[in-house]
């Protein structure tokens, strides 16, 4: 098992680090957005389901030694967003991901972080592929994933949801 648990990613503004227990409240006001979880379909999360989401990746992130970042803006130090990793078993591939507050969106920062995602998947992992599972109809999930360097590999249904399966190669292993 890798062990990485103290890896720090940079970008031009942003720090990504190893999502942590502390970063709950911070993590809640992402998931209690509505603006956020009407990409999901979903009420706001209850604390319940927002413990059960962090356990979740604090667990995934035990497992295979990388999951899901916290993202801090460097300039106010403030946690905006997650982006990250999960390993898809039924896909047989690690998933790309990322959720940020509204209230900072459309300013290039997921894209940023993806990107930084992208490479330590590709360059560090050397992970084969990497995938995004995007609800049909979320385009700026979309953009995100096609500014990274994805493409539209399928559109299919999984658990009544319409998705769009976005993907990429490490064209370097
Ligand atoms: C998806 C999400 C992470 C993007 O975050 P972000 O920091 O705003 O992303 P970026 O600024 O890097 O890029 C957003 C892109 O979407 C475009 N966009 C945003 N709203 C749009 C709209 N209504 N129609 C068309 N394009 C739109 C932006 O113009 C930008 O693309 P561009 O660079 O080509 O102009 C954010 O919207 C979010 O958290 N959504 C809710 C959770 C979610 O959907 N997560 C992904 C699940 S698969």
């Amino acid at each position: 098992m890798l062990h990485s648990s103290n890896l720090h990613l940079e970008t031009k503004r942003l720090i990504l680090r190893p999502m942590r227990e502390s970063d709950f409240d911070a993590l809640y006001l992402i998931f209690t957005d509505p603006n956020v979880m009407a990409a999901f379909d979903h009420d706001p999360f209850t604390h319940e389901q927002m413990q059960r989401w962090l356990n979740r990746n604090l667990d995934h992130q035990k497992e295979f030694g990388y999951g899901l970042f916290s993202v801090i803006l460097k300039e106010t130090a403030e946690l905006i967003g997650d982006c990250g990793l999960e390993q898809m078993d039924d896909m047989n591939a690690a998933e790309l991901g990322y959720d940020f507050r509204s209230d900072v969106w459309n300013q290039g920062y997921a894209t940023e972080a993806a990107i930084a995602v992208r490479d330590y998947a590709f360059d560090i992992l050397r992970l084969p592929q990497l995938i995004s599972l995007i609800r049909a109809g979320n385009i700026p999930s979309k953009r995100v994933a096609e500014k990274v360097g994805m493409t539209l590999a399928e559109e299919f249904t999984r658990y009544g949801i319409r998705y769009w399966k976005y993907s990429m190669s490490n064209k370097n292993i």
